[in-house]
């Protein structure tokens, strides 16, 4: 169906309203490549992708998807030249206190998770400020995973957990699935129906690992800054008509 990016604004008549995914991930890949391309600096990039996640974020909003998760820097990131890491470490505080304002009117959530207390401190204070002052809003629930490994995530509930067998305030025969989400980063949060990579390239890249065990994976060749809303059309087409038994035989 060809769609027309002015009726974008609310959700395309094609899509099912009831089969929407409750939660929707993204590793937003291909800045650098977006970039190049053009013959401009990698932050480039970067910062148009900031643009796109924005209108992502707007985007699951006015089309009814509750949650939306954000892949914005791993914990093998640091690995980077140091200038694009210091770049990224400034974006990433920058947009936070220019954005938060249009946030509280929109109703936004705002949560980070991943070992925020590696990244610089005015970085942090942003952070912990983004959450306090939106932590109460009802709308979206926009999740931004910084300095996140899904094994240092899994390790460092592991470590929870068992600091809290040895106090004697857990059994080790209670510990099952439910008690080991609670000390996940993301506790609390549905996990993702949806993971979105751009880019082309297939792999999860150390993202949400325990989250995503039933997620429908959606790749694209289109580089991040290119993800508009006829993209997301495009990945939610496809997410619908996928057939998820989540393990079990389908009895149509
Ligand atoms: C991957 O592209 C992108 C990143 C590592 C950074 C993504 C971060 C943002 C878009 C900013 C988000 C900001 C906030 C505050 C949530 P790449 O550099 O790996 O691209 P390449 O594979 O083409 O080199």
């Amino acid at each position: 169906m060809t769609v027309n990016p002015i009726s974008l604004k609310q959700l395309p008549p094609d899509l099912d309203r009831d089969r929407l995914p409750q939660h929707v991930a993204v590793i937003m890949d291909g800045n650098g490549r977006w970039a190049k391309q053009k013959g401009r600096p990698r932050i480039l990039g970067h910062q148009k992708g900031v643009d796109t996640l924005k209108d992502l974020l707007r985007c699951c909003r006015d089309w009814g998807v509750p949650a939306l998760t954000a892949y914005a820097f791993s914990t093998e990131n640091w690995g980077r030249p140091l200038e694009e890491v210091e770049f990224l470490m400034t974006l990433f505080e920058r947009v936070l206190r220019r954005e938060l304002q249009e946030m509280m009117e929109e109703n936004v959530r705002i949560r980070f998770v991943g070992n925020l207390v590696a990244l610089p401190d005015s970085l942090q204070q942003e952070i912990a400020r983004s959450m306090t002052d939106t932590q109460n809003n009802s709308g979206i629930q926009f999740t931004v995973a910084t300095n996140y490994g899904g094994r240092q995530e899994i390790v460092q509930a592991c470590r929870a957990i068992a600091s809290k067998v040895e106090q004697g305030y857990l059994r080790v025969e209670d510990i099952d699935e439910a008690i080991f989400e609670q000390h996940l980063y993301t506790q609390g949060l549905v996990n993702p129906d949806l993971i979105i990579r751009t880019s082309g390239e297939m792999r999860i890249s150390n993202f949400l690992l325990w989250q995503i065990a039933y997620a429908e994976i959606y790749v694209t060749e289109t580089l991040w800054p290119d993800f508009d809303r006829l993209e997301f059309h495009k990945a939610l087409t496809a997410y619908q008509k996928r057939d998820r038994r989540f393990g079990k035989v389908n009895n149509k």
